[in-house]
């Protein structure tokens, strides 16, 4: 079983994208033959300039494998170092209609936001499913808002085959688990870079405190119940916290006579606490960057080896050799 997934690096990674990805990525590497990727094409589309993409890219490979990627079980590359993937996504291109991506969620939300609409915003899901079927990728482990994406490729895929081969490309499944499938912002939407609300896993102990402790609440006096149902405070808890801690803390809700301040407080501990693992690997890992740097070099030349049979595999069936 070919497992695979991609993370833009586009900003410090955050709760949504460890829940959402990181950590079923993570648990998919014992599981099959695991491939994932630093979206840094992708990236370009909101990145401001080379340094900061190139300083995002070595970051976002720290984290992930701070995070328990294990080179030994999965192949870890970046995008780029696969250039193989735009000839890929060409091919597609000349199958893909409009309308699917006129469709497409987070092209009509970028452009909401005020993005220009160029032709890599728009034709990011394409280039998204020549990452998945370069690699003949059964099971693709992401977050809700990518779910349109992988249904883009399996059309895509679909299309190819019925004009090309019926076998030609592997059809691949979204992996999304449901109780991390939207991980909601410290404002209660979705936690995304692009609202501004997100809880990052790494950052300086003071201001993540901070961000944890300024979470809005309503005015309900310290000794009264406080409502749970959409608490943010709770759902962000039980990303964190065990069973039996979740039903304290609702307890505690509905029992009143603790204030929002303690509330966030056992929140912030409980964050602070399940990443600390992660943490250390991360200081070892900052320490020790040509480790990384080899990580990435041998991944790519894994990735790449793959990439080869598959695209030689569409270039004769679609008559380009
Ligand atoms: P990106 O970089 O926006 O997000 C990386 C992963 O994190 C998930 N995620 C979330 N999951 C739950 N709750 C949230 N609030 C949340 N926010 C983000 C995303 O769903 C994603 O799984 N297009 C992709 C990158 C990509 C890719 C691929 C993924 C490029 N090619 C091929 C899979 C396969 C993206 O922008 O993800």
């Amino acid at each position: 079983m070919r497992i695979l997934t991609g993370l833009q690096p586009s900003g410090k990674l955050h709760v949504g994208n460890y829940f959402g990805a990181m950590q079923p990525a993570v648990k998919l590497q014992d599981e099959g033959d695991a491939f994932y990727f630093i979206a840094n094409y992708h990236a370009m589309n909101t990145s401001e300039n080379a340094d900061e993409l190139r300083e995002n890219v070595r970051e976002m490979a720290v984290d992930f494998l701070a995070c328990g990627l294990d080179p030994a079980k999965a192949t870890f590359f970046r995008q780029s170092d696969v250039p193989e993937v735009n000839e890929l996504a060409w091919i597609l291109s000349t199958v893909c209609p409009m309308g699917l991506l006129e469709r497409c969620h987070s092209y009509k939300d970028k452009i909401a936001k005020g993005f220009s609409p160029n032709h890599g915003l728009f034709a990011y899901p394409v280039l998204m499913a020549a990452d998945i079927l370069l690699y003949d990728s059964n099971v693709v482990p992401v977050g809700k808002d990518q779910k349109q994406h992988v249904e883009v490729t399996r059309d895509l895929a679909g299309k190819i085959n019925d004009k090309f081969g019926k076998d030609l490309l592997v059809m691949p499944e979204s992996q999304i688990r449901e109780n991390t499938a939207v991980v909601p912002g410290l404002d209660g939407q979705k936690m995304s870079k692009s609202y501004g609300n997100t809880l990052p896993i790494f950052g300086p102990k003071k201001k993540m405190r901070k961000l944890i402790m300024g979470i809005k609440t309503d005015s309900t006096p310290v000794e009264e119940p406080k409502p749970i149902e959409g608490s943010i405070i709770i759902d962000l808890y039980k990303l964190f916290a065990s069973e039996a801690d979740v039903e304290q803390m609702k307890a505690d809700f509905l029992a009143g006579g603790f204030g929002y301040g303690d509330l966030k407080g056992r929140l912030w501990e409980a964050y602070w606490e399940f990443f600390a693992p992660m943490r250390e690997k991360r200081d070892e890992l900052i320490a020790d960057p040509s480790y990384v740097d080899r990580v990435l070099a041998e991944g790519a030349e894994k990735a790449r080896a793959e990439a080869a049979v598959v695209l030689q595999r569409v270039r004769k069936a679609v008559g380009l050799i």
